[in-house]
């Protein structure tokens, strides 16, 4: 009985997030449900266009030239280090400012949507990015730039907390999944949209305007969208509105009997309402160390699988090899479709082939063509002068391909996946925000540092990430245990307590 009613709990609560089993009450997938899912998921486009946008814009010269100038400087003397062009604090501070402000804002994110409801963070997450962009535009100064770019962290730190809580609440139990990871689809799309317009602005006089001033759209398109969104009915329901709450899900059920889920979302939300501090539970219960080391330090590793190094500067880095400006950046439409088109295939497969199969193999592919490329680079790219190859920065492209492709099936949905399915309900909100924030302070990391440990270490950068994705493929093998198929209210019993590692954490009963 009190299994059935934490089952009960724990699927309807505070944004349950990919769940693949548990209480399904009756549901009709209503247009209402698809289209706010997807209006919501429109936060992905927004993250994904900024991840996209900022690699083109810092390689611009006229970008170059009006902020950056003595950057633009260094990039052209021929005698030069290669590896150094582009290393400057400054500039990489334009890169990694956003994240530093999406910390503090998915934190104030974290607590205003239980107060205030989800509706109200999403649209303030559009019009933060909306101003941001704005501000963007108009830039005459670092200073506009900088004020820019947090506005626009604001914005990412808000939508990121919510969104994805906002699709779980509102999507019935069946297509919970489906639903979420329309969100990492759309951060893909935005990657690769961005990349598109760089390559159509590069050529415009002041064309950075534009890429930046872009980050606009998605964000009217969100915000014009929340408008026709319905506020969840547990976030209704949780702040004593529980009339309207009926109404919403008789609204997206498309059914006129609601009550059983109602009743249940009632009773999780009573449950929610007792833990006073989430945050005090999560940190001091050691019942919950197991969820918190893995969801965690799955975010870290996704971060130093070194992604971000080619999401952020592979324009950079292409041109490094000595690739003009226009080759650098159809160099990088290709690498960013064949990440959206990869996590298709994710989509597709991770539910049958586990979550252990894609995390191994994604982390061996990346172990080798990071090696790869480091050795080409060993070899050919010298300290100063372009590589004389033709062929060199072609099969850079290509083994740049593989390695995308192989995070886009495995650490880049599962990154956020796993972390939403391993933590008991009582801190889950909380130990998403751990995973969140971990993920934005060492994308602020890369950001922010890759470009001087490029010009200090060279090459033997990529073998660093090398080295890291080892460590994680054996983080996985021997600590993470398989969350596929398992309940998500059932992870304790069936997995944390009977692994070799973390069972030592659990009274044995
Ligand atoms: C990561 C981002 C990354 C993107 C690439 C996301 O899952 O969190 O840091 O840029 O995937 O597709």
């Amino acid at each position: 009985m009190w299994i059935t009613d934490r089952k009960r709990e724990i699927t309807v609560v505070m944004g349950v997030m990919n769940i693949e089993e548990g209480a399904s009450f009756p549901a009709k997938t209503t247009f209402q449900v698809v289209m706010c899912s997807i209006i919501a998921a429109v936060g992905g486009l927004m993250f994904g266009y900024d991840i996209g946008i900022s690699g083109g814009v810092t390689s611009m010269d006229t970008f170059l030239i009006k902020f950056f100038h003595h950057v633009y400087e260094k990039k052209h003397r021929v005698h030069e280090n290669n590896y150094c062009k582009f290393d400057d604090q400054l500039l990489q501070l334009f890169t990694s400012s956003l994240y530093l402000a999406g910390i503090f804002a998915s934190l104030t994110a974290s607590y205003l949507s239980r107060r205030f409801g989800r509706k109200p963070i999403i649209m303030s997450a559009s019009a933060f990015f909306l101003c941001g962009a704005i501000l963007n535009f108009f830039a005459q100064e670092l200073g506009m730039l900088i004020g820019g770019r947090i506005l626009l962290g604001c914005g990412i730190g808000f939508g990121n907390q919510t969104v994805p809580l906002f699709i779980s609440e509102i999507a019935p139990a069946r297509i919970r999944g489906r639903l979420n990871l329309m969100f990492q689809f759309l951060i893909t799309i935005g990657i690769l949209g961005a990349s598109y317009v760089n390559f159509l602005t590069s050529t415009m006089k002041d064309g950075w305007r534009y890429s930046l001033g872009g980050a606009a759209v998605p964000a009217l398109i969100l915000l014009i969208g929340s408008f026709f969104i319905h506020e969840t009915p547990a976030s209704l329901i949780e702040r004593g509105k529980d009339e309207e709450g009926k109404r919403v899900l008789r609204k997206i059920r498309g059914l006129a009997d609601i009550e059983l889920e109602f009743n249940d979302i009632k009773r999780a939300t009573e449950v929610s309402n007792r833990v006073k501090s989430p945050f005090k539970e999560l940190f001091t219960n050691l019942e919950n160390r197991p969820p918190l080391v893995c969801g965690t330090l799955l975010q870290f590793f996704q971060q130093f699988t070194g992604i971000n190094v080619v999401m952020f500067y592979a324009p950079v880095l292409f041109q490094t090899m000595g690739s003009g400006n226009n080759a650098s950046l159809i160099s990088t439409v290709v690498t960013n479709g064949v990440n959206a088109v990869a996590t298709i295939i994710a989509v597709a497969m991770v539910d049958r082939l586990g979550r252990k199969f894609f995390l191994v193999e994604g982390a061996t592919q990346m172990t080798a063509t990071q090696i790869s490329i480091g050795a080409l680079l060993l070899q050919h790219l010298h300290l100063v002068g372009p590589i004389t190859s033709r062929a060199v920065p072609l099969i850079v492209l290509i083994l740049i391909c593989v390695y995308v492709s192989g995070f886009a099936w495995s650490w880049g949905p599962l990154g956020w996946l796993v972390p939403s399915e391993i933590y008991p309900l009582e801190v889950r909100n909380a130990g998403y925000f751990c995973a969140v924030a971990m993920n934005m302070v060492c994308t602020f990391v890369i950001g922010q540092f890759f470009l001087s440990a490029l010009c200090r270490f060279r090459s033997a950068l990529f073998f660093f990430f090398a080295a890291m994705n080892v460590i994680m493929g054996l983080f996985v093998i021997f600590f993470l245990p398989e969350t596929k198929g398992v309940p998500i209210e059932d992870m304790a019993e069936q997995r944390w307590k009977k692994h070799w590692h973390w069972r030592k954490y659990f009274k044995q009963n």
